[in-house]
């Protein structure tokens, strides 16, 4: 069974509002999709995907895809080496491809600080892929320490702490089809 965003909201009174609905979502990834596809035509792309929070983004993009590539999956989390987040990046789960003189998509949720996506593109340039980049669905702009280039936004928004379409709290609503914010 699915709902459709005013039933979820309905369900879920802890959510404030929509930012972004699904109907914008999916339309805005069928844009990213074609871009995708006219810059990779002479390529086998590999899209990986950051775990868990991209996802519904992952499996909605590559439907959008027109051109052969591949998926992969990846898990990291921020190492913490003392009081305070360096953002090192720590592997969880590691790709199975080799991407040696591959091309590389990055997906992402979201992207906050820019500490994880800054230091997991150091590591992997580290396999020498031929080329890396980032499609991310959010980009918020307003939190970021670390500048990093990101080819493909979704959304740039606020700095607010966002739900849904594979974003959660507490490790919940990743489920919900659209952006939304939480009651504060
Ligand atoms: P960054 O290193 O600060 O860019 O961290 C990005 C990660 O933080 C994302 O992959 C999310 O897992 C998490 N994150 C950042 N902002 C939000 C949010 O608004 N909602 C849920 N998770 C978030």
């Amino acid at each position: 069974m699915t709902f459709d965003d005013q039933e979820y909201l309905n369900r879920y009174p802890f959510i404030e509002r929509v930012l972004i609905s699904s109907e914008e979502i999916q339309k805005r990834i069928r844009q990213l999709g074609n871009e995708i596809s006219n810059d990779y035509k002479d390529s086998t792309p590999i899209f990986v995907c950051i775990l868990k929070g991209a996802y519904p983004f992952l499996a909605d993009l590559t439907r959008c895809v027109s051109v052969d590539h591949e998926v992969d999956f990846m898990a990291v989390s921020s190492y913490d080496g003392g009081t305070q987040s360096t953002g090192v990046v720590k592997i969880e789960k590691d790709l199975k491809s080799n991407i040696t003189n591959r091309d590389v998509i990055l997906v992402e949720d979201i992207i906050d600080t820019g500490l994880t996506i800054d230091n997991l593109m150091e590591l992997l340039q580290t396999r020498n892929p031929r080329s890396i980049r980032v499609a991310s669905l959010l980009d918020k702009k307003p939190a970021r320490t670390k500048e990093v280039p990101l080819h493909y936004v979704g959304f740039e928004i606020p700095k607010e702490f966002v739900i849904g379409y594979g974003l959660d709290y507490d490790e919940k609503y990743r489920n919900l089809p659209f952006i939304g914010i939480m009651k504060g």
